[in-house]
């Protein structure tokens, strides 16, 4: 293995450069590395000043998230950065890249920063459910003041590189070669001879005293949940209340707390399964792209018009196709209004827009597909309507152009087998609204070709997505473990538990909305037309009780948010679910007729009968090969269905919570409800009685 930190000297400057790949994470070995190379250049008479870089396409990204649990570093950080700090001679880090956690810790310990013009500098590891744990919630407030430690702190973010140098994060930015600049300056000081400035040692101006009422207050409400929250606010206060070592101390107890902390295993857990979901098993991962760069889109409706966005966004040019001109026109509209938006609440420039709505072409015949290097159809869910646009796709488009379906129940084969090219065909199924939403499921046919699926996976990247790969079923990964979500709900009504009941339970749980005021928000005649469809497919369900309670709303013209009223209430214009007598009674009828008996049912026993077929149908759709990974599954409901990450997943919460636990519980419903539904999964089984569990199925 070779040396991770390496130290060259050149006219009397020592370049202690670091090597570790992919990202140069702060590993046990790099800090030993560091601690040794620099403690040897301070003791090389040869040496004037040290500059400290690192190779590749960043500076240190972050201590080693690997290594978190682990038995600790052979050397104390700490002692790494007092080496940096302590040492006589003028250190100067040379900064590139992403300087994020340990590596702006360590950044911030040597005597001065420059940084690469693109660099960008952050602490996120409360992304992490962490804080800074290498002095940063110390040495930021000393070096750039309260307020804007405690915001990147807080929050994550980090800033450009001009930004930093406005805050007095870094001393100069440079915009040729950073390591040439670095050395250049490190030359200059070392001649001046003056003592080195050390972070430590700085002052911290006190804010004003409601600032920490204020920040407990903000910081409560945006951490809600995250046991990092209050330990960030603490150690910042001590940084401006108690000497540096007492405040390293209590970051130092802080961040050993929070690494232990469920909430940050159940996170870092969902930061490696996203990086794993966008690897293919059985594709390497240098299989060769196609190139995109056109798109088309058929549909102006919501979906469509969402998709349109998401690639307009990221610099592609995008037909918009619908055979209907009121419906183009429309969608247009609504898109532009989409836009206007988020230029009105800053989160994007007028001049973005302008770039965005510019890459936007309409047209209402297919023809206009004919330079579209990939197509994604979002029409209505009906079979025989997406195989004739497939159809006419083949047609059209040139040989190559990938075929999408953005179908989230359909079968992509029978797609496929309408055109002459299957390989070429996949799905793409984007989340409602597609613009903001940020997962995609891949959906892979049997016929789907290596290089459609690689540049699908490429291709969700360069869109700020996160892609998982989910093979043919009726609703792929995410839809097909709702049903269940969704029928226990709906039976939970019937059993006389009230909606804003259900929704309170699934709320306190994590999820940001509950799943009756989310049926409401779709739109409860979706789900009656997508049953419909299904019935109509021999897909239907033999049980009338799940569907009965919408059915009937929607023939009562109730069909949520949108007619003002569905299984709750609004006022006119509002999205505040409100009790709705005339919705309980329509309920109350509904068991009625079904012999349902009301009975008293606790909020343990709603939160078990909503997740628990989660966990169960996730364990089928594993076995059946249907999605690669149990993280993957976790990856899709975080991203695509709102289960609180710091759960991290179905799966990692079934982990958590036991499986022998689980299983338990799911044959205690199946005693008592109805096996067909709590019929455990074979695989579930198997893990209990192997004593493995989902994370064992990891690869
Ligand atoms: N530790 C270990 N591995 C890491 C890592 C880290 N801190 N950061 C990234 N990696 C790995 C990824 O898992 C990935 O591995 P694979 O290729 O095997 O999947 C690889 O590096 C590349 O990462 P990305 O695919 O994410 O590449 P990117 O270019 O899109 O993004 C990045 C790079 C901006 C650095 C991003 O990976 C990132 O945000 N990393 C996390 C940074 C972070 O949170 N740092 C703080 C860590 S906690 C800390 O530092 C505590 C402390 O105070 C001491």
């Amino acid at each position: 293995m070779s040396d991770p930190v390496n130290l060259s000297v050149e006219d009397g400057i020592a370049f202690v450069i670091i090597d570790n790949p992919p990202v140069n994470a702060l590993s046990a070995r790099v800090a030993a590395g560091l601690h040794d190379r620099v403690t040897e250049a301070a003791a090389d008479p040869a040496v004037t000043a040290i500059v400290l870089t690192a190779v590749g396409r960043t500076f240190i990204a972050g201590a080693d998230i690997t290594e978190f649990g682990g038995d600790g570093p052979a050397v104390d950080v700490h002692t790494v950065l007092a080496a940096l700090e302590d040492c006589a001679k003028p250190v100067v880090a040379a900064l590139h890249g992403t300087i994020y956690g340990g590596g702006l810790e360590v950044a911030m310990a040597c005597h001065y920063r420059i940084a690469d013009d693109a660099a960008r500098l952050g602490l996120p590891e409360v992304k992490l459910g962490l804080l800074p744990g290498a002095g940063g919630t110390q040495r930021l407030p000393r070096l750039i003041g309260v307020a804007p430690a405690l915001e990147m702190i807080s929050t994550g973010k980090p800033v450009t590189a001009q930004d930093a140098l406005n805050l007095g994060l870094v001393d100069r930015l440079s915009k040729g070669d950073v390591r040439t600049v670095a050395a250049r300056f490190a030359a200059t000081v070392a001649r001046q001879k003056s003592p080195p400035p050390r972070t430590r040692t700085r002052t911290v101006i006190p804010p004003a005293p409601s600032f920490w009422d204020e920040a407990a207050a903000r910081i409560g409400k945006s951490l809600r949940g995250l046991p990092a929250g209050p330990h960030i606010l603490a150690c910042v206060r001590a940084a401006v209340e108690r000497p540096f070592k007492e405040g390293l101390d209590l970051e130092g107890q802080a961040f050993a707390a929070c690494v232990r902390s469920r909430e940050s295993e159940a996170l870092r857990h969902l930061f490696f399964a996203e990086r794993r979901a966008a690897r293919i098993k059985d594709i390497p991962r240098d299989t060769a792209t196609r190139p995109i760069a056109r798109v088309g889109v058929i549909g102006a409706g919501t979906m469509g018009g969402g998709i349109a966005m998401c690639f307009a966004s990221a610099g592609y040019p995008v037909t918009l196709v619908d055979i209907n001109e009121a419906a183009l026109t429309r969608g247009l509209s609504t898109i532009q209004g989409n836009y206007a938006a988020s230029v009105a609440k800053g989160r994007l420039a007028a001049i973005d827009r302008d770039a965005a709505l510019s890459r936007i072409r309409t047209a209402t015949d297919y023809a206009a597909f004919a330079d579209a290097d990939l197509v994604i159809e979002a029409a209505f869910e009906d079979m025989d309507l997406k195989r004739r646009i497939f159809r006419d796709l083949d047609r059209v488009c040139r040989p190559g152009a990938i075929l999408a379906s953005n179908t989230s129940t359909l079968n992509i084969d029978q797609m496929a087998a309408a055109t002459a090219r299957p390989g070429d065909v996949l799905g793409l199924h984007f989340f409602s609204p597609a613009n903001v939403m940020r997962l995609l499921e891949v959906v892979r046919g049997v016929a789907t070709a290596p290089d459609v699926m690689a540049t699908a996976m490429d291709l969700t990247r360069r869109i700020c997505k996160v892609a998982v790969v989910s093979g043919v079923c009726d609703g792929f990964i995410g839809n097909r473990m709702v049903a269940g979500y969704g029928r226990e709900a709906n039976l939970l009504m019937l059993e006389g538990v009230e909606p804003a009941r259900i929704d309170k339970a699934l709320t306190e749980f994590g999820f940001p909305m509950g799943p009756i005021a989310m049926g409401d928000m779709v739109g409860l005649d979706i789900g009656v037309k997508a049953a419909a469809e299904a019935e109509k497919a021999g897909r239907g369900s033999d049980d009338p009780r799940p569907g009965i309670i919408a059915k009937r709303l929607v023939a009562a013209g109730r069909l949520g948010q949108k007619t003002g009223a569905g299984l709750y209430r609004y006022e006119p214009g509002g999205r505040r679910p409100l009790p709705d007598p005339v919705a309980l009674a329509i309920i109350a009828d509904a068991a009625r007729e079904l012999g349902i008996e009301p009975r008293d049912i606790d909020d343990q026993e709603i939160v078990d009968r909503c997740i628990l077929p989660l966990v169960n149908e996730a364990a089928r759709i594993l076995a059946e090969g249907i999605a690669q990974r149990p993280g993957d599954i976790d990856i899709v409901w975080v991203n695509g269905y709102g289960f609180p990450s710091l759960r991290g997943g179905p799966l990692f919460y079934a982990d958590s919570v036991g499986l022998p636990a689980v299983l338990n519980r799911i044959r205690q419903f199946r005693n008592r409800q109805d096996p067909r539904d709590w019929t455990p999964a074979p695989l579930l089984e198997q893990l209990v009685a192997e004593g493995r569990r989902f994370a064992d199925l990891e690869d």
